[in-house]
């Protein structure tokens, strides 16, 4: 085995800013709008290094948004984002310009994004899905990124599909390449879009066990989902989002099992329901 990137192995703080303990990420006072619509109000959070946080909440309510912005692929208008030892308030951050350039480079290089669906580079095979980013991006030597992908490959349990084309796979394997193209990159966050809805049924219990495999593995991770069972299972922490608020967060135990809020039970009740 190669030596791999478990993200909590060291988690120095190497700024001069407040330091952040045990925390892998913060959030203070993200907004955004799309135009005239106000998606995101405010949102704060923290994440533990080592944990899983899981972001529920009815369709339009910003989970998305949120993960896009925690990765930059959207820039918040105001707010502070802070991963490991990262920070970037866009509330201050120069719209252009090389310094906003880099600040937003270096930001989102510190989290990894699965989405719904895994958007793999159809005529490359596996393996060279898994290493296009550390070669072609991170420019790592082939050899050296070779190897971690296959110890990730082997992670997601598909050694023996390395060599085989998207195709050639079914969809929770096309989706565990997706999870390993993510890992490649070495980041100190993976987030997750919905990763199994774009799957047949009998797929997601596959991808899910990927999850919780990296989860008890030490990696730090934001998973939007609907799969409440998995969420109560595997998160240490549940943020409920509605109308672009954290209108509760805690422990599973605590916002699944036994919500304080309405908008909460009514939430879960009507996604029990379905
Ligand atoms: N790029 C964009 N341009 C304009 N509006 C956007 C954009 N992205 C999101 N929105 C709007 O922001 C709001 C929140 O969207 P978001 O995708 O974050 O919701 P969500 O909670 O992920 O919903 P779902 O459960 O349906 O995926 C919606 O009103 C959406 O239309
Ligand atoms: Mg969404």
């Amino acid at each position: 085995m190669t030596d791999l990137p478990t993200p909590d192995r060291t988690s120095p703080d190497q700024t001069d800013s407040e330091p952040m303990g045990d925390l892998r990420a913060r959030a203070r006072g993200i907004d955004k709008s799309f135009g005239d619509n106000h998606v995101l109000r405010g949102i704060d959070f923290d994440a533990v290094a080592g944990t899983t946080t899981a972001l529920l909440g009815p369709s339009g309510s910003g989970k998305t948004t949120i993960l896009r912005t925690l990765n930059v692929l959207e820039r918040p208008d105001h707010g502070t984002i802070r991963i490991d030892d990262v920070e970037v308030d866009f509330g201050v951050l120069p719209l252009k310009g090389q310094a906003a350039r880099e600040q937003t480079a270096s930001l989102r290089a510190q989290s990894g994004m699965v989405f719904q669906s895994h958007n793999l580079f159809p005529h490359k095979t596996v393996l060279e899905n898994v290493i296009e980013g550390p070669v072609q991006v991170q420019k790592r030597p082939a050899d050296e990124a070779v190897a971690e992908a296959r110890d990730l490959l082997e992670q997601v349990g598909l050694s023996d599909k390395s060599d085989q084309h998207p195709f050639q796979l079914s969809g929770g394997q096309q989706q565990r390449v997706g999870i390993a193209r993510a890992l490649a990159l070495r980041p100190r966050m993976v987030l997750f879009d919905e990763p199994t809805s774009a799957l047949d049924p009998e797929l997601v219990g596959e991808v899910l066990a990927v999850i919780k495999d990296l989860a008890s593995e030490g990696w730090t991770t934001m998973i939007v989902t609907h799969e409440i069972g998995f969420a109560a299972q595997v998160a240490d922490q549940v943020l409920f989002l509605d109308g672009g608020v954290v209108v509760e967060h805690g422990t599973p135990a605590q916002v699944i099992g036994d919500p304080h809020e309405d908008r909460t039970r009514q939430f879960l009740s009507r996604i029990r329901r379905d």
